[in-house]
């Protein structure tokens, strides 16, 4: 049995991973480290509470004395590190926490990682550090780094120190990075479960700018299966672009969601777009295809059918998210614990 410290997993992506490695590996035991800020909610593993291979640690990434005694404690085969303040609106309010978690934390994940000998850091890192792409193109892996919103700056900032590590002494490193993800248990301020939730509340849809934007959407399970093909088959100091093949326009999107859920256009509301927002980004997935032979399962009209259904069906969970209730689900679950 190796052991997998996967950092951020109590959030959207990290506790799909969470789940779709103990649900398709026998030889993995999996740490879920997690500060459980308001984008972390345990509630998204009750499911897996009970797995003898998994356990939950909460700490910050950026706290390098909890880090430290965390790889004291367990022996780490694999880290895949999640952790991050994820919203770019978030990070045009108040960059200085993407800082710190998404660089500061990434530092001191490697510093201890690279004294533990772990045999293999992968770093989860978005397409938003290749910038903006005009009508035409992709990113490649080869893309030039540049990243326009504070939250991709700091993950941009994350992934040259991760090389950094890799080039300078030789550590394990392997970056992903991915376009959109949607799916079950993604925070309702991001565009797909905001428009979900907001159209069965019944309250108006927010479409930035003129909603022409267009994103390339990935199936939050596509992206679970490709980062766990990185995990064992990547080579070490290499990029893997993962992508959906599937560019839409937001307002498509929106439309797509008002018209699965039988509700009005009317509901669409234009407002003030957001400053410096990128206007379009596609993925080039040619090298994970080839390199790694993954490619995605899904396809948007069949994914975002199936998200729509799970939205349905979990509105208590979305609800107290919307109502932040659910910061008192640790305390409940986790303070008799140790945890
Ligand atoms: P999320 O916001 O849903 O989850 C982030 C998790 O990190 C939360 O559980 C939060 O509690 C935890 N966290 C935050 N600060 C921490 C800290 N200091 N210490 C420990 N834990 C901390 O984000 P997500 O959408 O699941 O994204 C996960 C990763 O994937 C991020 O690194 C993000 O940059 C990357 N990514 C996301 C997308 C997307 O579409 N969601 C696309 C590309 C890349
Ligand atoms: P988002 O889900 O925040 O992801 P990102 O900014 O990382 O791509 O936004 C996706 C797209 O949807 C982006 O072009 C901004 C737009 N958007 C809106 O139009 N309205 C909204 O309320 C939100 C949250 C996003």
């Amino acid at each position: 049995m190796k052991t997998l410290l996967v950092t951020g997993g109590a959030g959207f992506i990290g506790s799909n991973f969470v789940r779709h490695v103990l649900e398709t590996t026998e030889d993995l035991a999996v740490v879920n480290l997690d500060l459980l800020t308001y984008a972390g909610n345990l509630e998204n593993l009750t499911d897996v509470e009970g797995d003898a291979r998994y356990t939950f640690r909460k700490a910050d990434v950026a706290d390098p004395v909890a880090i430290a005694a965390i790889f004291e404690e367990t022996k780490f085969d694999y880290v895949v590190n999640f952790a991050a303040e994820s919203h770019v609106d978030r990070s045009i309010l108040d960059p200085g926490i993407f800082v710190r978690t998404n660089v500061m934390g990434t530092q001191v994940l490697l510093d201890r990682a690279k004294a533990a000998g772990v045999e293999r850091f992968l770093q989860v890192s978005t397409d938003e550090v290749y910038g903006s792409l005009g009508p035409e193109g992709a990113f490649t892996e080869s893309s030039p780094i540049q990243p326009n919103s504070p939250y991709s700056a700091s993950k941009a900032g994350a992934d040259h120190l991760v090389h950094a590590f890799g080039h300078t002494f030789g550590f394990p490193v392997v970056v992903t990075r991915c376009s959109n993800n949607y799916g079950p248990y993604q925070f309702p301020e991001k565009l797909i479960p905001l428009m979900i939730s907001n159209a069965l509340e019944g309250k108006s849809l927010p479409v930035y700018g003129d909603g022409k934007q267009i994103r390339d959407w990935l199936h939050v399970r596509d992206h679970c299966s490709a980062i766990l093909t990185a995990l064992r088959k990547g080579k070490d100091g290499e990029v893997y672009n993962i992508g959906g093949n599937a560019e839409m326009e937001n307002i498509r999107v929106v439309e797509l969601i008002l018209e699965a859920l039988d509700k009005p256009k009317s509901l669409i509301e234009y407002v003030t777009d957001r400053p410096g927002h990128d206007r379009r980004y596609a993925i080039d997935p040619t090298k994970t295809r080839e390199e790694l032979g993954w490619s995605p399962s899904y396809t948007f009209e069949g994914g975002i059918e199936e998200t729509i259904r799970w939205y349905l069906e979990h509105r208590d969970w979305w609800e107290r998210v919307k109502a932040g209730e659910y910061r008192n689900y640790y305390e409940r679950m986790y303070a008799d614990r140790g945890a």
